[in-house]
């Protein structure tokens, strides 16, 4: 059974390719190397002996999806990461998301519609919830206008395939709300490589604690939280990566309950940033350099996941704690910074 990784170069499409391949899936990466090296297929086959299949294209390129689709016949699930995710640049430069991240997935579902049979996992957010009313959050919980083009994406193309999937019965499809991802591989053959100055907390305090970076700036302590600082729910991506593969198999195997699902895939804990920042110094044993700043715009006081329905219809559940993924994090810091 081939499956198709759209963005498999990336954070984690490529966590999720070795997921795959350790369950005994052959994995075809389509990668158009906008945001991550092609040496990430080393890492991959450093881990699983197995390279993958690489096709260097921008889904944006229809024709080429097309002639993929035609030499690839063999590729009946497809697991879709392939697309633009930093929110301040999409409200800079929004009809470059609207065409990379929709645009895209369109001419993906197009395709897929033409096969007899055809399994979709789509990379949705809980960026889609906003703040939410209630913790922890679950899947029902009402979907708030988007902050960004980029959380608009996520909802667009959560209905893209919702209204696809009601007049293709053969489209089975299930879009993953991701929390927080974090941390990396345990071997660190493979982890997350942020361009530029990471935006994202965890790689900005590792890269902190490796002397890249100053100090950590905290985005306000002013919150209505037990510590003031904004609470999220932080997963190991190896984790998130091994939810990618239950839920195709459940499609593979006939098990979902309609031909389009949705789940949260979190820890079900909400940790703050200064519960991050002591989790980080507890396995690295180094004292953190941060000061706390004002607020950042667009954030949400608190979001985590309410995990039942995965844990339930997936029979998943996260693995790691939050150390485990702080660990994993600096580890792989460490490795590719030659410490
Ligand atoms: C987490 C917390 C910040 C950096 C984003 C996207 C979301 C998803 C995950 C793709 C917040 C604080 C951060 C820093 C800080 N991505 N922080 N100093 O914003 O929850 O989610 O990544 O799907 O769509 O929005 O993650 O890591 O940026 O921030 O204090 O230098 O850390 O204020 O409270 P976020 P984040």
């Amino acid at each position: 059974m081939k499956i198709l990784v759209t963005g498999g170069l990336g954070f984690i499409g490529s966590h999720t390719a070795v997921e795959l391949q350790q369950a005994g899936f052959e994995v075809v990466i389509i990668d158009n190397c906008s945001n991550a090296s092609e040496s990430v297929l080393d890492g991959i086959e450093g881990i699983t002996g197995k390279r993958p299949e690489f096709v260097k294209m921008d889904l944006r390129d229809k024709a080429a999806v097309e002639d993929f689709f035609s030499q690839h016949p063999e590729v009946d699930g497809v697991i879709h990461f392939a697309a633009s995710k930093a929110v301040g640049e999409s409200v800079e430069k929004p009809l470059l998301y609207y065409e990379n991240n929709l645009g895209t997935l369109v001419y993906l579902l197009g395709q897929l519609s033409t096969r007899p049979k055809a399994h979709f996992i789509f990379s949705s957010s809980c960026t889609v919830y906003g703040q939410a009313e209630k913790m922890p959050i679950t899947e029902d919980a009402p979907v708030q206008p988007a902050e960004s083009p980029y959380g608009n994406t996520k909802q667009v193309g959560e209905e893209i395939i919702r209204d696809t999937c009601k007049v293709t019965e053969h489209l089975q499809a299930i879009a993953l709300r991701y929390f927080n991802p974090i941390g990396a591989h345990p071997s660190t053959e493979i982890g997350e490589l942020p361009l530029g100055v990471p935006q994202n907390l965890v790689p900005f305090i590792t890269q902190t604690a490796a002397g890249i970076r100053k100090e950590l700036s905290v985005f306000g302590d002013d919150y209505p939280t037990p510590d003031g600082t904004c609470i999220r729910d932080y997963i190991h991506v190896v984790d998130l990566a091994r939810a990618h593969v239950v839920a195709l198999q459940r499609l593979l195997e006939g098990k979902n309950k309609a031909n389009y699902e949705v789940f949260n895939i979190g820890t079900g804990t909400g940790s703050s940033v200064l519960e991050v920042i002591r989790s980080f110094e507890r396995v690295s044993g180094k004292p953190l350099n941060y000061k706390i700043v004002g607020r950042r715009a667009g954030d949400v006081i608190s979001a985590y996941a309410d995990t039942m329905h995965a844990n339930q219809e997936l029979g998943w559940k996260a693995e790691s704690t939050l150390d485990d993924a702080m660990r994993s994090a600096w580890d792989w810091e460490k490795k590719i910074r030659g410490l």
